[in-house]
């Protein structure tokens, strides 16, 4: 991590592509600076990660410290294997066969790639969100409701409840609290994305994986899930996978350049998109290539 100093408390940043992008004064004491890195507690360690599907090795030793209630952005080429890489904090690539990692990944000091790991356990820690809304063919109300009742033996009252802070807290309350009946399967893309949300915060996960999260929505949509992001970001550790540059340097604090399996170069967002110190992250985030 190079020296430099971002002042978390100052309301614009400016990027090397001159977009201002707004900062949320958090005015919290506990909110270290992003440039004291090592001061900043790490959810997510991961040493020497290995991933092959079959026998063809798609990432390659990577190294990476996942912040807590930090943003981390994973940019780079197609093909690169940022799906693969964040596929991996909640082994869901164990529901298919051939797929193997090695290495380690430690999530609160604990390697989750251990063959004792309670699954369940930890994807209820480490929620998703995909590039294509999952809306399932449920009432709005069914599709947020459907972690709880697997994760929780608890009353229809306090379902309700958790429903309804889960859809407060992914901003999609107002606009669906007179239909909680109706099919999920009709909201906008905007708001599916969001009903996702809220379905993967209800269970109370401490880690949120989004892979291109925005990618299928309008310029609207996709700022009302960035705002959600900036929000989200208080209270859980984020790992978001983008193609859009803009975006990364709008959300996110840390961001790593992923380049055929392997992480190129790692670094406060802000540096890395304004002082890359390798030529393969200035050329990628110039547009010379992917
Ligand atoms: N199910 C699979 N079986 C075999 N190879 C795969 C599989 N999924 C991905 N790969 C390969 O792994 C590599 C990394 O893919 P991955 O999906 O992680 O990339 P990505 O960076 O997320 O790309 P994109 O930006 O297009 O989503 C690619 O070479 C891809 O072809
Ligand atoms: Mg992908």
């Amino acid at each position: 991590m190079n020296n430099g100093s971002v002042d978390r408390k100052m309301t614009q940043t400016s990027t090397n592509s001159g977009v201002l992008t707004r900062r949320i004064d958090l005015g919290r004491s506990s909110d270290i600076p992003l440039d004291d890195f090592d001061r900043i507690p790490s959810k997510i360690v991961v040493n020497k990660l290995n991933f092959f599907y079959g026998n063809h090795q798609v990432l390659h030793d990577n190294d990476i410290e996942i912040k807590q209630n930090r943003v981390t952005a994973i940019i780079g080429p197609s093909g690169c294997g940022k799906s693969t890489h964040i596929r991996v904090f909640n082994r869901i690539y164990e529901l298919y066969r051939d797929q193997k990692a090695d290495g380690s990944v430690l999530i609160d000091g604990e390697n989750i790639l251990s063959p004792s790991t309670d699954l369940l356990k930890l994807r209820k820690k480490v929620g998703m969100i995909f590039q294509k809304p999952t809306t399932f063919p449920m009432s709005i109300f069914e599709n947020v409701a459907y972690g709880l009742k697997l994760h929780y033996k608890i009353s229809k009252g306090e379902i309700s409840d958790r429903v309804e802070t889960a859809l407060k807290s992914a901003a999609l309350w107002d606009e669906v609290k007179n239909q909680m009946n109706k099919s999920g399967l009709a909201l906008s893309g905007g708001q599916k994305q969001r009903l996702c949300i809220a379905r993967a915060i209800a269970t109370e996960p401490e880690v949120i994986l989004m892979d291109e999260p925005c990618s299928a929505l309008d310029p609207g949509a996709t700022s009302k899930i960035e705002e959600l992001i900036m929000i989200l970001r208080n209270k859980y550790t984020i790992a978001l996978v983008t193609h859009n540059m803009q975006q990364a340097a709008r959300v996110s604090d840390y961001t790593a350049f992923f380049y055929k399996g392997e992480i190129v170069e790692f670094d406060r967002t802000k540096q890395l998109f304004t002082k890359p110190s390798m030529k393969q992250t200035e050329d990628y985030i110039t547009g010379k290539f992917g």
